[in-house]
């Protein structure tokens, strides 16, 4: 299926309106929004809006594509930035949100993280944590969540979350692998650079150089929500 481009002149209003819809059909069918948040910046002005958005946050579930080794206050931490802007202003419950614990060993970590998403697929009857809505971003070098190209988390077919080594950090990070990613209902790419449209153009386009143009090959729902 192609992905769906979308130029956005209002990229926050539409971020957030293309979140709330999702969680008001999978609210509607199973009583549950289950979404995953990405990191990095440009998500940071789509979680401040969203976070007054009123969705109904009891019956919503928070997971995070990637985290990297840090304790949850470093600066670094994807779930720091996702606290400050969203967690915090919506008074999201706490059993709500699945943190990743960069703190520990990251291949435990992982582990952890792999039996929180396999317990609720349990509840729902499914072979593998379903997302209603996946979001992401893309690097300049097409990497996704914590999917950087020539990685090891790349090729992973099995598992659901893994511990990635990424030379360019010399460190590890805790990623989704394209499994988890492609059992997602539906998937969203925010990219609000206009500086990435080359890259954007190659990995939407299903270029499998870029670990994006992967997610774009076996997903079903992929939509690239564009700033420019
Ligand atoms: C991370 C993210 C990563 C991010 C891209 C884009 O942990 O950094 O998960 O995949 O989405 O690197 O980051 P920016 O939005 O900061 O450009």
């Amino acid at each position: 299926m192609e992905p769906e481009i979308v130029h956005s002149s209002s990229f926050v209003v539409d971020a957030v309106a293309l979140i709330a819809a999702e969680a008001e059909t999978a609210i509607a069918e199973r009583g549950l929004f289950r979404l995953s948040l990405c990191g990095g910046n440009t998500p940071r002005s789509v979680y401040a809006l969203l976070a007054r958005s009123g969705l109904p946050w009891d019956r919503v579930q928070i997971t995070f594509g990637d985290e990297r080794c840090v304790p949850p206050d470093s600066d670094q931490s994807n779930f720091r930035m996702a606290r400050e802007t969203l967690l915090e202003s919506a008074a999201i419950p706490a059993e709500n949100v699945f943190r990743m614990r960069g703190e520990i060993d990251p291949k435990e970590a992982a582990r952890e993280y792999e039996a929180k998403l396999a317990a609720v697929a349990a509840r729902f009857g499914e072979a593998r944590y379903r997302h209603d809505l996946l979001l992401l971003g893309i690097g300049d070098d097409g990497h996704t969540a914590s999917l950087f190209p020539g990685t090891s988390a790349l090729e992973e077919t099995e598992r659901d979350v893994v511990a990635n080594f990424v030379p360019k950090f010399d460190a590890h990070r805790i990623t989704f692998t394209f499994p988890l990613i492609a059992a997602a209902r539906r998937v969203c790419f925010l990219v609000n650079d206009p500086a990435k449209e080359e890259v954007v153009r190659k990995a939407s386009a299903g270029d499998l150089r870029y670990p994006s143009g992967r997610v774009c090959a076996e997903c079903g729902r992929v939509a690239w929500l564009l700033g420019f």
